[in-house]
C-alpha cells in the first residue's frame, strides 16, 4: 500500500469552523472520521422514523432495491434532512462552502439480520474525480456494537485507492459485495456508536465495514454523500447531483429537482430515471443490472 500525501481539500476551499474546531478538522484529516455530532433531537428523529416506518408499512417492508437509494429525490422529509443546517455546517468545515448531495442510501438492519458490510473504501466504484467526498451517516435508531454499528480503521483514507474484489456475497449489503484485498486488523477498528439523531462523518477512502445485527431491534442509518462542486464523475457521460449549499460554478453534474410531494408520480419517475443511471455507473464492467 502506498501512502499518498494528506487529502488536498483544505487547500482548495475557504476554511470555516462552524461546528468542528480547527483541532477536530485536523483530526478528521489524520483519522478520516469524526463522531458523534448532534443534528436532530430525540423527538425530531422519532418523527422522521415514524414517517419512514409508516411508508414502509404501506409498501410492505423495509425499503429495498432502488428505493433505498436517493430517497431525498422521493420524499420531502428526506430532502429536508440532507440539507439540515447542523449537518451542512459540519460538512462545510471539511469540504468547503459549495456542496452537492451526490447520493444517499438507507442502511437498515432488521432485528437478527445477517446483513453485514465487508471492509471497503467507498471510493472504489463511485467514479468520482477526487477523494474529496464525505459521508454524513445519520442514526435513525441507536447504532452501537450490539446491533452492528459501522466500524472504521483510522488513517486508512491516507492510502491511495486500494484493490477490491467483488464477492456478490448473499448477505453483503454493498452493491457488489466488494471487499478490500489487504489484511485488515479488526483490533484497530473504531466503533462508530451513535444515538438516535446523531451523525458521524467519514472520508470516502477510509476503510470501514460493519457486523450483522444479532439484537432484537432494528438498526437504521441514513448515509448522505456530499461532494464539493469541483468534483466530477469520470465513469460515465453525465451524472447528477443536488446543490444544497453555496454556488455551483462548475456545472459538472446535472441538477436534480427537489421533491414537492412525498412519493408523487413525478417524483417517482425522476427517481427511477436517476437511480437507473447511477446503477449503470456502480455496476459497470459486470453483468449485474439491479
Ligand atoms: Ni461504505
Amino acid at each position: 500500500m502506498s501512502e499518498v500525501s494528506a487529502p488536498v481539500w483544505r487547500s482548495r476551499q475557504a476554511i470555516s469552523n462552524h461546528v468542528l474546531t480547527p483541532a477536530q478538522v485536523e483530526a478528521f484529516g489524520r483519522d478520516g472520521y469524526h463522531f458523534p455530532l448532534p443534528a436532530f433531537s430525540p423527538a425530531e428523529i422519532q418523527r422522521y422514523r415514524d414517517t419512514l416506518e409508516g411508508f414502509e408499512r404501506r409498501v410492505g417492508g423495509s425499503l429495498t432495491g432502488q428505493l433505498r437509494n436517493k430517497p431525498h429525490l422521493l420524499f420531502t422529509w428526506a430532502d429536508e434532512m440532507v440539507r439540515h443546517p447542523a449537518i451542512l455546517d459540519a460538512v462545510e468545515d471539511v469540504l468547503g462552502p459549495d456542496l452537492l448531495v451526490w447520493s444517499s442510501s438507507f442502511f437498515t438492519k432488521e432485528a437478527r439480520d445477517p446483513g453485514y458490510v465487508s471492509w471497503h473504501q467507498d471510493s472504489t466504484y463511485w467514479g468520482l474525480s477526487e477523494p474529496d467526498v464525505v459521508t454524513a451517516w445519520i442514526a435513525f435508531s441507536d447504532s452501537v456494537v450490539e446491533n452492528g454499528c459501522m466500524r472504521v480503521i483510522p488513517g486508512t483514507h491516507r492510502f491511495d485507492q486500494l484493490p477490491h474484489k467483488d464477492t456478490f456475497a448473499q448477505n453483503n449489503m454493498l452493491t457488489r459485495g466488494q471487499e478490500v484485498m489487504v489484511d485488515v486488523d479488526p483490533q484497530q477498528a473504531i466503533d462508530i456508536e451513535l444515538q438516535p439523531g446523531q451523525f458521524s462523518l467519514h472520508h470516502v477512502r477510509v476503510v470501514h465495514g460493519s457486523e450483522p445485527n444479532p439484537s432484537g431491534r432494528r438498526r437504521i442509518g441514513f448515509a448522505v454523500r456530499y461532494v464539493p462542486t469541483y468534483v466530477r464523475q469520470t465513469a460515465g457521460p453525465r451524472d447528477s447531483a443536488m446543490l444544497v449549499r453555496g454556488t455551483d460554478r462548475y456545472h459538472h453534474f446535472d441538477p436534480e429537482p427537489r421533491p414537492k410531494v412525498d412519493f408523487g408520480d413525478h417524483e417517482q419517475a425522476t427517481h427511477r430515471r436517476i437511480t437507473e443511471e447511477a446503477v449503470r455507473i456502480l455496476y459497470r464492467g459486470t453483468d449485474k443490472v439491479t
